[in-house]
């Protein structure tokens, strides 16, 4: 697991955006796995820049989002569907038709059916954009005392419940139940690069500089098994991090 040190959160969103740049423009028929997230977010708008610049064409694209909040409408303004519409497929020129958000509101089963459809039906994934949780989590793979490999539903955990209640009316509203990725999806796209800034993350970016060890109980760790995974963190969350 590579670690990359940028002067700014600002820096890092930039540097990111050009990893999926230079993914898109080596091979435009790319497979990216997408994240949302308020970090992830600030990266989006550096994408629709570039693509309004001429600087990358994302017509020949497919993309999977990690996960989504079960019982949610694709049509609710916090949905992960509206979300990645609004942040970034409606503001370029990918072909709607090739990205998938799973869809909360289906038959849990069915739509894991259908979420490993669009991951393995055609083509592997060749990037994943990662945020990781408060919690250590990726996608929605909380900690504990196992991980899942695959498709699943999972539980939120209390920290997530809370640290994701900023985007509704009351904690009361935040579902408690996701559809995600599992840890194995996610360490099969070719490369992954994850995004992480700010004071709460403190504690886990701690943890996983800390040593050398992978734990179900940070999920973020796997990261450290990957071939071709890079954290990319702001000069302040790394000295914190790491003092
Ligand atoms: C949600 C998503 C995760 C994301 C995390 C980080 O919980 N399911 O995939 O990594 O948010 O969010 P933020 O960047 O807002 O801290």
């Amino acid at each position: 697991m590579k670690v990359i040190v940028t002067e700014s959160f600002a820096e890092s969103c930039q540097l990111v955006a050009q990893e999926i740049i230079d993914v898109v423009n080596q091979n435009p028929a790319a497979k990216l796995g997408l994240a949302t997230g308020g970090t992830a977010e600030q990266v989006y708008p550096h994408l629709v820049k570039a693509y309004q610049d001429g600087k990358v064409d994302f017509s020949g694209i497919s993309t999977v989002n990690l996960d989504e909040y079960m019982g949610m409408s694709p049509e609710h303004p916090v949905s992960y569907r509206k979300c990645m519409d609004t942040w970034f497929f409606d503001q370029v020129n990918v072909d709607k038709s090739r990205t998938y958000v799973a869809n909360g509101l289906n038959d849990p089963e069915a739509e894991i059916a259908a979420f490993n459809e669009k991951l393995y039906g055609d083509k592997m994934l060749d990037f994943q954009l990662l945020g990781v949780g408060v919690s250590g989590h990726i996608g929605f793979n909380e900690a504990g005392e196992y991980l899942t490999a695959g498709v699943h539903i999972e539980q939120l955990d209390e920290s997530t419940i809370q640290a994701n209640s900023r985007y509704f009316d009351s904690p009361d509203d935040v579902p408690r139940q996701s559809i995600t990725m599992g840890v194995g999806d996610i360490m099969k796209a070719e490369k992954i690069v994850l995004i992480a800034t700010g004071d709460s993350k403190v504690p886990v970016m701690k943890r996983l500089l800390a040593d050398d060890r992978v734990s179900a109980d940070l999920p973020v760790s796997v990261l450290k098994l990957h071939r071709d995974a890079t954290i990319v963190i702001d000069r302040e969350l790394y000295e914190k991090a790491t003092r």
